[in-house]
């Protein structure tokens, strides 16, 4: 490798004065020039505002800046505009979303000009699977950053960690929180807990963060010992009534409920023989008076059922219309579970006539946990610009959520958050991009993904360095930003390859899903828990049946979509094996088989890792020890574990295909 002049610079500034690990996240800023304010209004929003402003502001010294608030209906409540120097907004967090996108802007370098922004969604939410104990469900960056050990004292540290969460998901326009795990404890309704609510909730407030938590269905009979929780009975209602009264008290700005139930185990309406409308209506009566919401999940699948992909859909579609208009259905991405590919939820534009929210996975539960390097934007922009053709074309799923098809009172989208106590939030350096990037989308739910790379990358790597010149830059820009914006770009594909090509799914290993368990299947394991009921690979090939001959889940799906996916020629081949069971000598797009193309696509997948491997080891001039060692020993990982996906998932499936591996691919070893 060469290096020059400038990269050993570069290092030497690493070294000696910017070495991190990342704590900082994308909001490191370096020595701002000195800026005046101009506000006639006074908030604790405008005050954080104006503070954001002083610490990180890149344009003229000296120059004054101005808050206007004034009414503009052109402007939604978190809209704003920015026009020489002023930001203009309906609401004191109107005015901090402006300050945070122009000095976004400043330090990623772009030219500021007559800039209009509203939110794609009203609530951006994050979903923290957390639990009172400290563990985090499917968390893979350490314990909870709320809760801890069952220990309700509020320390010093806490408020400041919580502040930093505060301001980091600010700056990206997360304006909602829930704090605790859907498989909620009923300990969180207790006053003990809801003081420590509380206490989060203080420091969420100042950046505009409002705080929501999940609740457990069977708290009135768990908490309150009534003989039953049933939403329909008197004195369960008053329970609820009585609580959410008390929730306010403590927290005037309390955001509502998020509530699983009825699935996975969880107590729900079903099991007093109610709906889930009956379930979600009390509830969103209790919180009505005060403003608040209920998030419903769809996530509901039984054992019973011969397509697991097809239960949330029958479930809910009878109950479109009959929930109150502050409830909101959230639904996952895809009809299974988080996958690494999968169709977009039938759900997204069927229901129409309540809202409906997506919820997409940030922490990494079936994408390597926080180990592999997988951006996740590209997954997320894939799913919201897919096309439900529910009212006709173009109806992509991002605009059925984000009310300019439906014309919902109600939108939202949530992110399950892969934040933990790991020095640097995500476990991953990289996973502080899905963060950010979640954070983007949801507030322009049409970025793309490249984009919001290109800024995390400058935001994240390129400020740190804390280095100015035009010819720095450039170097910077063509050694560093343009080849790791690339792998992020190729990384979920990368991982789709190594995992579960060729709409393959669910087939990693039981319980942690990392790793590859294709074989997995032990008498007594519910069905739809084991990776055989998804694959049915046998001798006549591999792939779930979902066509009219099948599952028929395809029929839930709107035309031309249920028509082209029916049809194996016309279903796009990434999505084949989601939708058809196909023998193993099948002929492909490419002339190849079907085994051969998946051969191919498991050694692409390890190859493609292999790469990443090189173009970060080619970076390492420009990135501080601290990371660049975390990145590329993580990479090492997972490149042993895409070799361990490939190796078990051929040698497995020959066992039916009795095939041989094509003489040009690496054999398993
Ligand atoms: C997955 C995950 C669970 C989680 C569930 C949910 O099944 O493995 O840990 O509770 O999703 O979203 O409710």
């Amino acid at each position: 490798m060469k290096i020059s002049y400038l990269s050993i610079l570069f290092m030497l500034l690493n070294t000696f004065t910017f070495a991190q690990d990342g704590h900082d996240l994308w909001l490191y800023r370096y020595n701002p020039n000195p800026v005046k304010i101009l506000s006639s209004h006074h908030s604790v929003i405008l005050a954080t505002a104006k503070q954001e402003l002083t610490q990180g502001w890149k344009g003229n010294p000296n120059a004054t800046v101005k808050f206007v608030l004034k009414k503009d209906k052109s402007l939604a409540a978190d809209g704003f505009t920015i026009n020489s120097n002023v930001i203009t907004a309906n609401t004191d967090k109107g005015i901090l979303y402006g300050v945070f996108d122009l000095l976004r802007r400043q330090n990623t370098g772009e030219t500021i000009s007559d800039i209009k922004e509203n939110p794609s969604y009203q609530v951006r939410i994050l979903n923290h699977w957390d639990n009172p104990d400290g563990s985090v469900e499917r968390g893979y960056a350490g314990n909870s950053i709320f809760w801890r050990n069952n220990d309700v004292n509020v320390t010093e540290n806490d408020l400041k960690l919580w502040k930093e969460y505060a301001r980091a998901n600010a700056s990206i326009g997360i304006n909602a929180a829930v704090l605790n795990n859907v498989n909620a404890s009923p300990l969180i309704l207790t006053p003990e807990y809801l003081q420590r609510v509380k206490a989060i909730a203080a420091q969420l407030r100042p950046y505009g963060i409002k705080t929501y938590l999940s609740v457990k269905f069977s708290s009135p009979a768990l908490l309150g010992k009534l003989k039953t929780s049933d939403p329909l009975n008197p004195e369960v209602i008053r329970w609820w009534n009585e609580k959410v009264k008390k929730i306010y008290t403590v927290i005037p700005d309390f955001g509502g409920f998020l509530v699983k139930a009825s699935s996975e185990g969880q107590p729900g309406p079903q099991d007093f023989g109610r709906t889930h409308a009956d379930g979600a209506n009390m509830l969103a009566d209790a919180v009505k008076p005060y403003g608040g919401i209920i998030m419903w999940r769809a996530f509901v699948y039984s054992p019973h059922d011969m397509d697991r992909a097809k239960q949330a859909y029958n479930e809910f579609m009878p109950l479109d219309g009959k929930f109150r208009s502050n409830v909101i259905v959230q639904v996952k991405n895809g009809p299974i579970d988080f996958q690494p590919r999968e169709p977009f939820s039938p759900l997204f534009g069927a229901m129409k006539k309540n809202a409906v929210m997506p919820e997409f996975q940030i922490t990494q539960e079936y994408l390597g946990h926080s180990v592999y390097l997988v951006y996740l934007s590209t997954m997320w922009e894939e799913c919201l610009k897919a096309d439900t053709y529910q009212a006709g074309k173009g109806s992509t799923v991002a605009k059925v959520t984000d009310g300019s098809v439906f014309k919902q009172a109600l939108t939202a989208i949530a992110g399950v958050s892969n934040i933990g106590l790991d020095t640097n939030w995500t476990g991953h350096q990289f996973g502080q991009a899905n963060w950010y990037a979640f954070g983007r989308l949801a507030w322009n739910n049409n970025l793309s993904s490249e984009q919001i790379a290109d800024e995390w990358l400058k935001l994240t790597f390129y400020n740190s360095l804390s280095i100015a010149g035009k010819e720095k830059k450039q170097e910077w820009e063509s050694k560093f930003l343009a080849p790791v914006k690339q792998m992020m770009m190729d990384s979920r594909e990368a991982a789709v390859n190594y995992m579960t090509p060729l709409g393959l799914h669910h087939i990693m290993a039981a319980n942690e899903h990392y790793g590859p368990g294709p074989w997995w299947g032990p008498k007594g394991v519910r069905a739809d828990w084991t990776p055989l009921y998804y694959h049915k690979a046998g001798e006549d090939g591999v792939g779930f049946d979902r066509t009219h001959k099948g599952s028929d889940a395809v029929s839930q799906y709107h035309e031309p979509l249920a028509g082209q996916y029916n049809d194996p020629k016309t279903c796009p081949e990434e999505l084949l094996l989601w939708f058809h069971h196909i023998p193993w000598n099948y002929q492909m797009k490419s002339g190849k088989t079907l085994w051969n193309e998946l051969c191919l696509h498991y050694d692409k997948g390890v190859s493609q890792v292999r790469n990443f491997q090189k173009v970060w080891d080619e970076v390492e001039p420009y990135v501080d020890q601290t990371r660049f060692t975390e990145v590329q020993r993580k990479l090492r990982k997972q490149a042993t574990n895409a070799i361990l996906w490939k190796d078990a998932c051929l040698l497995y499936f020959q066992k039916f295909s009795h095939m041989p591996i094509p003489y040009d691919l690496e054999r398993p070893v």
